[in-house]
């Protein structure tokens, strides 16, 4: 079939909003009709040609949310008219991370992935005969999207798609880091380190989880009045006493648990140092820069605290992606401070300038 699609065709340049093929699904992958996209930093760094495992041309787009269309031989978990979640992060339910409790990195079909293929190392994007490679395995900037089976989170058909598409990424790194992988227990004392989409994210999880104290730490004072608004009990602006005044304000101590959420590798070590000693969690989900590494005074973690990194925030995608839409659903969860802006598949590249420009937390592609 004939779709519409945001491909990048250079790295450094404009996407470009074209027409292209896109096959039907094979054997355990569906056909999914998009209805609405998050505009994510994931894009515009592949886009910018920064990111070393980048290719193109490729189609960008992975905070998606749709209707299934079509399924492919063998697939039986979801059916045409459901309402998906797109999961860059899938879950097989079969391999050796599946089926322990301790990560969400599934195995089943990375490799292939990472190299822009559906899981039979082909592409079912095409342009004039030329397959397209396909973006961190769903490339939603686009009408359609086929992808695997396990790749996709079926969510209650009254979400609306626009609030659902969230959950595809930053929203639920940060619940996940929170509810997942620190498991916050109630009364503790956090402090989150970032205010943007995986931050903000973190500051609703420690509040869902019975926090005391949830300090929030950014440069921008829009960003923590929304963090106020996620549950943040104290907002801070960041500066170079950060971690002094986090000490202070515990007895001296630190905090039971930080949570890092800006990809700067001076925050991580500022999280590591404000984490409590005895048990202080640090929690880190921010992606560094190529090269860099996290600068630790290896007395800070005898002394006992300690340091973890969050992918996705170790959500298992077609499991858990469900429940946290239904914190959504129940009204426990304020989703739509999070749109800043609605705009078509055409504006997308309006999408990476507001983005840059840190207007609003997220652009909404709507299709
Ligand atoms: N682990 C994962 O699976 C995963 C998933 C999505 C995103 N990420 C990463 O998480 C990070 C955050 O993503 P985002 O979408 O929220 O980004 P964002 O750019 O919207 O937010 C980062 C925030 O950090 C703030 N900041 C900058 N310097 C600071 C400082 N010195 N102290 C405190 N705050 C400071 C900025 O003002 C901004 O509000 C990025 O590195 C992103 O790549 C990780
Ligand atoms: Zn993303
Ligand atoms: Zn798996």
């Amino acid at each position: 079939m004939k779709i519409r699609a945001a491909v990048l065709e250079e790295f450094g340049k404009p996407l470009n909003v074209t027409e292209l093929d896109l096959a039907e699904p094979r054997a355990g992958e569906v056909l999914v009709r998009l209805a609405a996209c998050g505009v994510c930093h994931t894009d515009m760094y592949t886009a910018s040609g920064a990111d070393p495992t980048g290719y193109a041309p490729t189609v960008l787009g992975h905070e998606g949310a749709g209707f299934v269309e079509r399924v492919g031989e063998g697939v039986t978990s979801v059916a045409p008219g459901d309402l998906v979640v797109t999961l860059f992060s899938p879950q097989c339910r079969e391999c050796i991370h599946c089926q322990s409790t301790e990560t969400n990195l599934c195995l089943a079909i990375r490799e292939q992935q990472n190299l822009g293929y559906l899981p039979d190392g082909t592409a079912r994007l095409s342009r004039d005969g030329e397959p397209i490679r396909h973006f961190m395995g769903c490339s939603t900037f686009a009408e359609y999207t086929v992808m695997p089976e396990i790749a996709l989170a079926k969510v209650p058909r009254e979400t609306p798609p626009d609030r659902a598409c969230l959950f595809a990424c930053g929203l639920s790194t940060g619940l996940g880091a929170a509810l997942n992988t620190a498991r916050v227990r109630p009364g503790s004392t956090c402090v989150v380190f970032g205010a943007g989409m995986v931050g903000l994210g973190a500051v609703a999880g420690c509040r869902l989880s019975g926090a005391e104290r949830v300090i929030c730490v950014d440069l921008s004072p829009d960003r923590l009045e929304l963090a106020r608004g996620q549950g943040a009990t104290e907002t801070w602006i960041a500066d170079e006493h950060t971690v002094a005044r986090v000490i202070e304000e515990t007895g001296g101590f630190g905090a039971d648990y930080t949570f890092e959420a800006t990809g700067l590798v001076a925050v991580m070590r500022q999280a590591v140092e404000a984490a409590r000693m005895g048990w202080g969690l640090c929690t880190i989900a921010g992606v560094a820069g190529r090269g860099e590494t996290l600068d630790v005074i290896p007395r800070w973690l005898i002394t006992g605290r300690r340091i973890c990194g969050s992918s996705f925030g170790g959500v298992k995608g077609r499991d858990q992606v469900p429940e946290l839409v239904g914190l959504y659903l129940d009204g426990r969860l304020d989703v739509d401070a999070f749109i800043s802006h609605r705009i078509g598949l055409d504006d997308v590249n309006r999408g990476f300038e507001l983005m840059e420009n840190q207007d609003g937390i997220r652009s909404v592609i709507e299709l």
